[in-house]
This record gives C-alpha cells, structure tokens and sequence, in this order.
C-alpha cells in the first residue's frame, strides 16, 4: 500500500457529542498513526452557509481545536488548521465551480434538507459541496474519512476532479471514501433518528465535556420500551439497540457479550451500566477538553502552524491549477 494522503473537514458547531466522536474524531485519531499524510481542517467557511453570530463562531473554533486535540489528533502528526486562513479553499473553488452545473448541484441533499429546495436558499448553501471539492482536492488527498451521509458529497469532488482533469490535463487524484465501520449513534430521545446537534432537546445528546453526573442524567431518560430487558434488535427495539451499540463502541465489548453480561438486568438498571462505560472511555477526553479551552495561546498557536504546513501544500496545487487553467 502506497502511501495516503487523507483530509478530512469538522465544521466549528461548538462542542462535538459522543455520536461525533465515535462515529469519526476516534478514527480521526486512529488514521494519523498509519504512516500516511493526515490533513484535519476545521471548516469555518461552511459554518457561514447558515446564520452565525461571529462572537460565538470564534469561540467555536477555538473550542472544536481544543476538542480535536483531545480526542487525540496530534499536530506534529497530522496538519490541523482552519479553513479560512488558506486563502486557495476559496480560490480553487471558483475554478471548480465553473465546472460544475446547476442540475447537478440541485440532487445534493445538504440543499434539499436546508433550504427545503426554495429558490430564496442561500447561495453558499448550494454551492458549498463544490467548496467540500476544493477543500479535498487542493491537498490532493486520495482518502477521505467520511459518514453515509456524506458519499454524495464525495461522488461530486470525484466528478470534479475528473472534470478538470478531462479539460486541463490529467492532474488530481480520485479522491476515495474511507466508511469504515460505522458506528452510527441514535438520539437518546428519539432512537430511530441519529444523534446530532440540530435537535433541539439538549438531553438527545451527550456531548464531550458533559461531567459524569450530566451523562447518568441524560442515559436515565434515554427513551427505551416497555420490555425491560437487555437485548440487540435495532428494528423493534432502536432505544435499548442503541445503547447496546454505545457501550460496545465504549467497551469494545460485542453486542452478544453485552446481552449476556447483562441477561436478566432491568433496563432501568442498565442505563447506568452504559453510563459507567461512558464515562470510564470519555472523561479523560473531557478533561483535556478543560485544560485545553484555558490555554488560548497555545490553540492559537497549533492552528497559526497548521495553517502555514497546509498553506505550503495549497500554494503548490494552486500555482499548477493556475498554469494549467491559462491565468
Ligand atoms: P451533527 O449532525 O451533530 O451536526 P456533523 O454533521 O457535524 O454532526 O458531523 C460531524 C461528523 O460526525 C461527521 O463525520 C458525521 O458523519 C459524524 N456523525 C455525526 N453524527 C453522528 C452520529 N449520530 N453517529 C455517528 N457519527 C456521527
Ligand atoms: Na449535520
């Protein structure tokens, strides 16, 4: 196997849930001890496809840098930086915009769920897939790290890139998804969809810095069902499936391991259990996160060089796809 070249973006949205954090910032960590060239960036640039209040977004960013390098991602090993301070996101942007069509942009569910397909959407709204392109493309990255939901997505930089390639010159990599397992976690209060930020119940979710008393709290009323008792059935029994699957991917534990271990206990009874799985794998990561948000000069600092170790990757691409475009 050749080497990679891996980028993957996180959108500063405050604090990530464990959701996030089981289903990529772990394997985040994890594809950085690989050997391969490993690029975080935290897309400030797609925040602003929706309302933000600046204030807040700063400090969002600060916090997501904090989160990130909590959850291990080490910047000698990896290229962490913020989106907007490499000037070529934009730029390359542009250039593969040109390339791409209306038609096509209009199938991307990012516009179909946000703008609910009304014309009056934000323009950014519908074309930040082709910023997700550039984003990849400009590192020439041949490996992206990326949810179900975001194949689509992915599906477009692959067609840009071979786009552009077809009119300019063979020049970018297909860049191809890395799914891995997929460790998919439902609302705590709403099982059958996944948990995330966008719902408005704060107790949906456990998000990284929520100390142990918040997570018991939260795992207490998790909804589950009226049969108590513990067992793995994601289509009749989404509550309890879903807490079976977090403490499995807090364990490593099977999900049969965890049915038998826990035979005959009252699901009431195995909230906390999963609560104590929680906690034991996420509370050293919420104490980073605690030690890491009071230290300002030193976020500031891995982001300002992150920013230059990517920015001397995106000049080289950019000053190629200059030349080959004919400005
Ligand atoms: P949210 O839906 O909370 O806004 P994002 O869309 O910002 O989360 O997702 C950031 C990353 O976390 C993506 O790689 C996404 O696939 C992953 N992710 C988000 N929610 C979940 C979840 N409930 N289970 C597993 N992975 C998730
Ligand atoms: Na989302």
């Amino acid at each position: 196997d050749s080497p990679r070249t891996i980028f993957s973006g996180i959108q500063p949205t405050g604090i990530p849930h464990i959701g996030n954090y089981l289903g990529a910032l772990q394997q985040w960590g994890q594809l950085q001890e690989e050997g391969h060239r490993v690029i975080y960036s935290i897309v400030d640039m797609h925040s602003i496809t929706v309302p933000q209040d600046p204030a807040q977004l700063r400090e969002n960013i600060f916090d997501m840098t904090a989160c990130l390098l909590a959850c291990g991602i080490d910047p000698d090993k990896s290229i962490l930086f913020q989106q907007s301070s490499v000037s070529q996101h934009a730029e390359l942007a542009w250039v593969l915009g040109c390339k791409a069509t209306m038609a096509r942009l209009k199938h991307l569910p990012q516009w179909k769920a946000k703008s609910g397909s009304k014309e009056e959407g934000g323009v950014g709204l519908f074309t930040y897939p082709i910023l997700q392109a550039a984003d990849i493309l400009l590192y020439k990255a041949s490996h992206v790290p990326i949810g179900v939901d975001q194949v689509q997505h992915l599906q477009l930089a692959q067609d840009l890139a071979t786009t552009f390639n077809y009119h300019y010159g063979q020049y970018f990599p297909l860049p191809k998804a890395i799914l891995g397992e997929t460790k998919k976690v439902q609302s705590l209060r709403k099982p059958n969809s996944k948990m995330s930020k966008s719902e408005a119940d704060p107790k949906s979710r456990i998000d990284l810095t929520d100390p142990p008393d918040v997570v018991r709290e939260k795992m207490k009323k998790a909804i589950t069902d009226f049969n108590s008792s513990v067992t793995y059935d994601p289509d009749t029994r989404p509550g309890v499936s879903n807490l079976v699957r977090i403490h499995s991917a807090c364990t490593g534990l099977s999900y049969d391991e965890i049915c038998r271990q826990n035979e005959g206990i009252e699901t009431a009874k195995y909230k906390f259990v999963v609560a104590d799985a929680v906690i034991a794998k996420m509370d050293p990561i919420r104490t980073e996160i605690l030690r890491l948000q009071k230290d300002r000069g030193f976020l500031e600092g891995v982001l300002r060089e992150g920013a230059r170790k990517a920015r001397d990757i995106a000049e080289k691409t950019y000053s190629d796809v200059k030349k080959l475009v004919g400005f």
